[in-house]
């Protein structure tokens, strides 16, 4: 026997939520559609010229960057795949589940990161990061200072400025590999890599000369349009 909302459905009485709910059931994503939502390596290579950052840095930072796009995609096309084939209990999806947040930080923060470079001149102090730095540091400087250390700390990763939304809060973070240690619902301000890859070739092991190098060429506006 029908019940009322079957009866309705059938005889077309249902009205267009109704008509809606069974015309136009929910489908499975086509490939062409998964293929469109894939990520695209983007352009870099405007930042070729920066002031103490050879071409063969910034060529192989942007191979390497490239890679973190095609493993993204290609991670989640074969996790795709085997959620459709009913795969999810395998060892192997927890693991590639677990380099998703790898791979996908990777392409993430180096995104961040080259677009928060090729600026020139210092952070306008009378901005309003500026200003929020010396609300939350004391001055622009203490700011500076910690950031610095955070860069220089022993090992490899990342120096983020985050801003927790929570609060406004501005706070420096160390992460280590890219899935690791983000504060949870904190916008990423400014980033910088401070993998050996970022520096080595042009410094060596000298990375407060390379930090020096970031900081003549940081996109001031790029961060500052970052912030809520
Ligand atoms: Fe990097």
């Amino acid at each position: 026997m029908l019940n009322r909302r079957e009866f309705l459905a059938i005889t077309g009485v249902g009205g267009a939520a109704m008509l809606l709910s069974h015309a136009a059931p929910l489908r499975a994503t086509s490939e062409k559609e998964v293929r469109a939502m894939a990520y695209t390596a983007k352009d870099y290579s405007k930042l070729i010229g920066m002031e103490g950052f050879s071409e063969t840095l910034l060529k192989n930072h942007f191979t390497l960057y490239q890679g973190y796009v095609t493993n993204t995609n290609k991670v989640m096309d074969i996790l795709n795949q085997m959620l459709k084939d009913g795969k999810t209990g395998t060892p192997e999806f927890a693991e590639l589940k677990r380099r998703l947040g790898w791979e996908f930080n990777g392409m993430r923060l180096h995104e961040f990161y080259f677009e928060n470079l090729g600026g020139k001149g210092g952070i306008n102090k009378d901005g309003k990061l500026a200003k929020k730095m010396s609300v939350d540091f004391g001055s622009y400087e203490m700011w500076e200072k910690d950031f610095r250390a955070v860069g220089a700390m022993r090992g490899i990763g990342w120096a983020v400025l985050y801003q927790d939304p929570m609060n406004g809060r501005l706070v420096n973070f160390w992460i280590n590999e890219h899935d690791v240690s983000h504060p949870a619902g904190c916008n990423p301000l400014l980033i910088m890599d401070v993998f050996e890859h970022a520096f080595m070739i042009d410094y060596g092991l000298k990375r407060a000369d390379y930090i020096e190098a970031f900081f003549k060429n940081i996109n001031w506006s790029a961060a500052e349009d970052r912030l809520k």
